[in-house]
């Protein structure tokens, strides 16, 4: 299986809900995703999908155009926005902006798609997100008694600095508070680098991708 990740659409909502009530005890509302969504400025979410071949190439929808015939066009011939993504979703994530903090807000994969590097793979995605909201830093909140999810980030550089007491108003657990070193620096670049290398060879291999074409140059 090939897993790749994109941004968060409306029409993915919900796919990501049955994820998030598996995977969490307080889940999120599809309003509060929906609410999430539409302020890209400050907040990113993506999907992870997975697909039994390669997927085609990623469509980039281009920069919306100002003019009022870009407005009076859908509201006449019905919206042109592309279907949404046949490949099922695995995954999501999201990040907010805080003046130059990344929060990681939610992480999540589907229960039968756990432990193949798709957490990692979000979270790569959410680091690339946050480097593109100018992002200097990167921070959030994780139950105490999460592991695996500590484990993730202490592999991504986030280190503990704290907690906050009885955070978690299901069961009062404390969350501890990570934080990375800043994420633009050579150094944290060059581990990052070295993680993904890792990575995208993790999921060639479970793609079962041949290794003779694991270096071809993709078409032009
Ligand atoms: C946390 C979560 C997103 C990880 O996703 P995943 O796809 O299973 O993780 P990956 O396969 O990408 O593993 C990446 C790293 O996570 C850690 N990890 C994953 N599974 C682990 C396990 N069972 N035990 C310990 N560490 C584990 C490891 O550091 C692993 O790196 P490694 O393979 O080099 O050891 C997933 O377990 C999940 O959805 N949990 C429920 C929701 C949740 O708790 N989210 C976090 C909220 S803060």
């Amino acid at each position: 299986m090939y897993y790749f990740v994109e941004r968060m659409t409306e029409a993915d909502i919900e796919q990501v809900q049955v994820i998030e009530r598996a995977s969490f005890s307080t889940p999120w509302s599809a309003n509060t995703y929906r609410h999430e969504l539409r302020n890209p400025a400050m907040s990113r979410y993506i999907v992870a999908r997975a697909s039994p071949t390669l997927p085609p190439p990623r469509y980039e929808r281009p920069a919306p155009r100002r003019s009022i015939f870009a407005a009076l066009i859908p509201a006449l011939f019905g919206h042109t926005t592309p279907p949404s993504s046949t490949y099922p979703i695995v995954g999501y994530g999201g990040v907010w902006l805080s003046v130059d903090e990344g929060h990681i807000t939610t992480i999540a994969v589907a229960p039968d798609y756990r432990g193949r590097g798709i957490g990692e793979l979000l979270l790569n995605g959410l680091i690339d997100q946050a480097i593109d909201m100018h992002a200097d830093v990167l921070t959030l909140e994780v139950r105490v008694s999460n592991v695996v999810a500590q484990q993730l980030y202490l592999k991504y550089g986030f280190r503990p600095a704290g907690t906050r007491p009885r955070y978690y108003t299901d069961n009062g657990e404390d969350a501890l508070i990570m934080w990375t070193d800043p994420i633009r620096n050579p150094a944290y670049q060059e581990q990052l680098r070295q993680l993904r290398e890792r990575l995208f060879a993790r999921l060639r291999e479970e793609a079962g991708e041949p290794a003779a074409t694991r270096n071809a140059t993709p078409p032009a």
